[in-house]
């Protein structure tokens, strides 16, 4: 449910989930006012690139901002189910380019001439530029409202390694400062939910601007192909369509369940480094525990017909 005067930022690393998701918000009309990218799916320099392609391909008029290349600490581990270039080889020469300002800059502008609450972080890569928002301004983060997180996994393997989720796995240092920054709006979308939203490519025929659909398959086919061959972390019919429920929530939050619970994150084990964990104590962020997988692609297909 958005609340009137909210602005939305995307901070990630598209990515083939991530073009999707914020395609989605772009025909949900939800008031993105910057787009942040960020290294994970690919380099940020790739994601950046990329993000401008997904833009024109949905028809969205937003700014975008690069973030960091690298982890607040050790070294990142760039994806590899997302093809070459992060978006499953797929390009347009846009036309568009990025801001000369970085999205470190942008969030404290933001946040400076912003009333209290009225920002709202969607986070769907590593949470480096978040991590890096809470060093460096900590007061101004404090002006934050919502900060969604696509990130950990709860219950089940991770997907990067036994214990980790991809997200969680490269910057492990920057979620436990937000989890630590005693914010009062996180909510973690974790991987062992989002594994129930997978897509294959026949959802995309049933989008009716043929541009559209042709471009999101075309982004989708690698990352799909990938997951069916993925023995240790795939085996789903379809890709995982992680993101795409971090957004969702803005758009129906009544498709999801979520629990005040307190969360923490290894960043020092070797073995399990990016694990996160629900333990007793004073809750520090919401989990969804649950998603209408089937409402949640409907609605899908009916914001893209949009
Ligand atoms: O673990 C899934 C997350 O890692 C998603 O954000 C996907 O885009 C990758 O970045
Ligand atoms: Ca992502």
């Amino acid at each position: 449910m958005i609340m009137n005067k909210e602005q939305i930022i995307i901070d990630t690393d598209p990515g083939v989930d991530d073009a999707l998701a914020i395609a989605f918000g772009i025909k949900a009309e939800l008031p993105i006012e910057a787009i942040s990218t960020v290294y994970g799916n690919s380099t940020v320099e790739n994601c950046s690139t990329n993000a401008l392609t997904i833009l024109e391909l949905a028809g969205g008029n937003v700014p975008v901002y690069q973030g960091a290349a690298k982890p607040m600490r050790g070294v990142n581990k760039l994806a590899e189910s997302h093809g070459d270039n992060g978006l499953g080889g797929f390009s347009m020469d846009s036309g568009r380019r990025i801001s000369e300002q970085t999205s470190l800059k942008h969030f404290q502008e933001v946040l400076e001439r912003s009333e209290f609450g009225e920002i709202t972080i969607v986070a769907i890569g590593p949470t480096t530029n978040i991590g890096e928002l809470i060093e460096q301004s900590p007061e101004l983060f404090k002006k934050t409202g919502k900060v969604i997180v696509m990130g950990g996994v709860f219950g089940e393997k991770g997907n990067v390694t036994p214990y980790a989720e991809f997200n969680v796995y490269n910057d492990p240092l920057a979620l436990k400062m937000l989890l630590e920054s005693k914010h009062p709006q996180i909510i973690i979308v974790p991987a062992n939910i989002c594994r129930q939203v997978t897509f294959i490519q026949e959802i995309f025929d049933k989008i009716t601007n043929p541009e559209l659909a042709t471009g999101l398959a075309k982004i989708s086919q690698v990352y799909i192909d990938y997951y069916a061959k993925d023995t240790e972390y795939g085996g789903f019919e379809g890709g995982v369509m992680y993101d795409l429920l971090a957004v969702a929530l803005l758009v129906d939050s009544s498709l999801f369940n979520l629990e005040k619970v307190r969360v923490v994150v290894e960043t020092t084990d070797p073995i399990k480094y990016g694990l996160t964990k629900i333990v007793s104590g004073n809750p520090n962020c919401e989990v969804a525990t649950k998603v209408d997988a089937n409402k949640l692609k409907e609605l899908y297909v009916s914001i893209m017909n949009n």
